[in-house]
């Protein structure tokens, strides 16, 4: 029997919800297989902790969470706590904390949703820089309190940090069949960093010989997610550009609730996480209408990771014959049914 720890996080809003349907499609697949035994520990760390103990986790909360194989996160942010607190002192320590400086996301439209773009076929993955870029949290503020204050927001591209998500990026593409690597850039205005991103693509790609390797501006290649959806297969970003770019593919999918994205650690020295790329929705939160889609393909991600593809493989089959058969959807996706309906559907359909 293999046991497996998993570190649950609802964090906040509709993070809870979600985590919660989580929870019981994970009982249910470690059933199914039999020889593993899953423990699962929750941990309440969220606004709400902060407003009762003034951290969003505990000093030591990294040596709390290590002990573990892997981490699914709900969502974090709620109003009464600056959205910088939550972001900063929660998820950015553990991306950062265990290097976790790949952020795999992938963009596919499912059998069932509908897209709302003409051109809609969409599969492709965006692998975003997790570590570093423009979410390095480095600047100062100079002269406050005069008409003079000057606000510097620092980015940092390192030789290393770049070089491992290119490579990361490259060798993905290559062992996946792909044919096509597209890296976001800004090099036309951004003379330091993006300029020095474009040349370590270089350096990189000259390894790769068999993959055709492009670059485009951002604003150029939002217009191409929209436009040339099909043409796409693996785009590398950096941290900033790859967090847009993902918030509008899953748009492309007709809701933001259906992503997942997995920040991983790919030497494995630490655990790896695992999270819907929707945020905390607190206009919804605890309306049971959140849609659980995103957390349980982020669970399929761990699933994969965990070296599990059989129980991956059954829940992507069954989260696709909930959406084909078409019967029961959340509202953000068309319907009427609750959270934990669509999760019914789902555990009914394994
Ligand atoms: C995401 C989220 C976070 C990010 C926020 C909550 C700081 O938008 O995971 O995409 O920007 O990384
Ligand atoms: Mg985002």
């Amino acid at each position: 029997m293999r046991t497996i720890q998993l570190n649950l996080i609802p964090g906040d809003g509709i993070g809870v919800d979600v985590v919660r349907e989580g929870t019981r499609v994970l009982e249910r697949l470690a059933e199914i297989d039999g020889g593993i035994q899953l423990k699962m520990k929750t941990l309440p760390w969220s606004c709400e902790y902060y407003l009762q103990h003034g951290v969003m986790m505990p000093a030591d909360g990294l040596k709390i969470l290590e002990d573990c194989d892997a981490i699914l996160l709900g969502a974090v942010g709620f109003p009464g706590v600056p959205d910088s607190v939550s972001a900063q002192d929660l998820l950015f320590p553990i991306r950062r904390g265990f290097d976790q400086y790949v952020n795999m996301r992938p963009i596919k439209l499912l059998p069932g949703l509908v897209s709302p773009l003409v051109n809609d076929k969409i599969d492709f993955v965006v692998i975003r820089e997790n570590s570093e870029g423009e979410y390095c949290s480095r600047g100062r503020i100079e002269n406050d309190h005069t008409p003079e204050k000057t606000v510097v927001q620092e980015a940092v591209f390192t030789q290393k940090g770049c070089e491992r998500i290119f490579r990361y990026a490259y060798e993905y593409a290559k062992k996946h069949g792909k044919t096509k690597v597209l890296s976001a850039t800004k090099s036309n205005a951004l003379k330091y960093s993006m300029v020095f991103w474009d040349e370590v693509q270089e350096q990189v790609a000259k390894d790769f010989p068999d993959i055709e390797s492009r670059k485009m501006h951002i604003d150029a290649l939002c217009g191409y997610f929209i436009m040339h959806p099909d043409q796409i297969e693996v785009v590398v970003a950096s941290n900033l550009f790859g967090d847009i770019l993902t918030d509008l593919g899953s748009a492309m999918l007709g809701s933001i609730g259906i992503s997942p994205s997995g920040n991983i650690n790919p030497e494995g020295k630490y655990p790896s996480m695992f999270e819907p790329i929707h945020g905390s929705a607190p206009d919804i939160a605890g309306k049971g209408i959140a849609n659980p889609l995103g957390t349980l393909w982020a669970i399929e991600m761990m699933l994969r990771q965990l070296e599990l593809p059989q129980l991956a493989d059954l829940l992507m089959k069954a989260m696709c014959a909930v959406l084909e058969a078409g019967q029961v959807r959340t509202p953000d996706i068309g319907g009427r049914s609750t959270t934990s309906e669509m999760t019914d559907a789902i555990l009914q359909a394994m």
